[in-house]
C-alpha cells in the first residue's frame, strides 16, 4: 500500500503524519525532533491548540534555511472555531504563519463547522456559566470559499476540513473538493458509512485519535464518569499484535492504512514515535481486517465529541447526533 497520498499538483501527504496535540511546547519540541530523526516528515497542528510556536521552532531548526529541506515537509495547520467567518479567515491564517515561522503552510484545515465568536486574543472564549460563546451564524460554503480563495496567496498549498459528517462533506463539494477530511477513526469509531461517502467524492480521510487519545478519554471520564476502553489492550487487538510480532499500536495504525486512510498518532516518547512509523513492512490479513473492524461500536465509541465545549452541540452546524 502507497506510503503517500498524492494530492493535486502531484504534491504527496505521507499517510502516516506525527500528531501535536496536548503536549507541553519543551515536550513536544523534544518529540519533533525525535519525529524528524525517526523519518516523520508529516506534522499536524492547530491555532486552538497554542503550540504553533513551538512545534515552529523544532521544524525550523531542522529545516536550518535549507529550501530543499522545507520541500520535504508536509505541514498542516487549522483555522481555529473562533475564526469561522469569512472576514476572520485570513487574520488567523496570518498569525499560524508567523507563528510557526514558515514560508508556507502545506495544509490549512476548517478545524470545526460549529463556530466560536470572535475574542481577540481568546481562542476559547466562554459565558460566565462556563458553555462557550458559539457564533450561531456560521455559512460554512462562505467560509469554504474563503478558506479556498487563501491558496491564491501561494502561502499555503492544499486546503481541507475537519470534523464535518457526510452531508457537510458533500455540501462543501459542491464548491470545491478539499483536500481531505480529517476525523476522529479508530477501532472503536470507525466510520465506515462517512469512510464510503469520502471516497465516493474523492476525498482522503485523515484519522485523528488513531489510538484512542488516551489523555483526552481520562480526562473526559474525569469530567462524567463514563469509561472508555483502552484500545491498545482490546484483546483482539493483543492477539493479533501477539501474531505478527509487533505493538497493538502498530495493529491499530496498520488497520488504519489498509482501511485507505491516513493517521496522526501522537506520542511523547521516542521509542514510540518510532514504533508508530514502523507499520510498512508488515500486512494484516484479511481475517485480521474483519475481527477489527468487528470491534466498531459506532457513534458510541467516539471520543472527541465536544462535550467539552459546552453549548457547540446546538450550533446549527454542529456534525455529530445524539
Ligand atoms: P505517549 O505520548 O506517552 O506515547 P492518539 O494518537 O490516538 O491521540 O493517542 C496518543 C496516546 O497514545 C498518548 O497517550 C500516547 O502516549 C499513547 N501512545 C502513542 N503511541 C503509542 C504506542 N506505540 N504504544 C502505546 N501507547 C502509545
Amino acid at each position: 500500500i502507497p506510503e503517500y497520498f498524492e494530492l493535486e499538483g502531484g504534491d504527496r501527504m505521507p499517510r502516516i503524519g506525527f500528531g501535536t496535540w496536548q503536549a507541553s511546547d519543551e515536550v513536544l519540541e523534544k518529540a519533533v525532533e525525535a519525529a524528524l530523526e525517526a523519518g516523520y516528515r508529516h506534522f499536524d497542528t492547530a491555532r486552538a491548540y497554542e503550540n504553533e510556536p513551538a512545534l515552529g521552532r523544532a521544524l525550523n531548526r531542522w529545516i536550518a534555511g535549507d529550501a530543499a529541506r522545507r520541500k520535504q515537509l508536509f505541514v498542516t495547520t487549522k483555522l481555529p472555531p473562533g475564526g469561522n467567518r469569512p472576514e476572520s479567515v485570513q487574520e488567523y491564517f496570518d498569525a499560524s504563519l508567523r507563528d510557526l515561522n514558515l514560508e508556507y503552510i502545506d495544509l490549512y484545515l476548517i478545524h470545526t463547522p460549529f463556530a466560536f465568536q470572535h475574542v481577540p486574543g481568546d481562542l476559547h472564549p466562554k459565558n460566565p456559566d462556563g458553555s462557550m460563546k458559539v457564533d450561531h451564524s456560521t455559512n460554512l460554503l462562505e467560509l469554504w470559499k474563503t478558506v479556498l480563495k487563501l491558496k491564491e496567496s501561494g502561502r499555503v498549498r492544499h486546503v481541507g476540513v475537519s470534523n464535518l459528517n457526510a452531508e457537510q462533506l458533500s455540501r462543501v463539494c459542491s464548491v470545491a473538493r478539499p483536500a481531505c477530511l480529517q476525523v476522529e477513526v479508530h477501532a472503536l469509531c470507525q466510520q465506515p458509512a462517512l469512510a464510503a461517502a469520502a471516497r465516493e467524492l474523492g476525498v482522503p480521510i485523515v484519522a485523528y485519535s488513531p489510538l484512542g487519545s488516551k489523555a483526552l478519554a481520562d480526562s473526559l471520564s474525569a469530567k462524567t464518569g463514563r469509561e472508555y476502553p483502552d484500545l491498545l489492550q482490546l484483546p483482539a487487538v493483543v492477539r493479533i499484535a501477539q501474531a505478527h510480532g509487533r505493538t497493538p499500536a502498530q495493529v491499530l495504525l496498520r488497520h488504519t492504512l489498509q482501511r485507505g486512510l491516513a493517521a496522526i498518532p501522537k506520542s511523547t516518547n521516542p521509542t514510540r514515535i518510532k514504533q508508530n512509523i514502523s507499520v510498512w513492512d508488515f500486512v494484516l490479513s484479511e481475517s485480521d481486517m474483519r475481527e477489527l473492524a468487528a470491534l466498531d461500536r459506532g457513534e458510541n465509541g467516539r471520543i472527541c465529541d465536544f462535550s467539552f465545549f459546552g453549548g457547540v452541540q446546538d450550533h446549527p452546524e454542529f456534525p455529530f447526533k445524539k
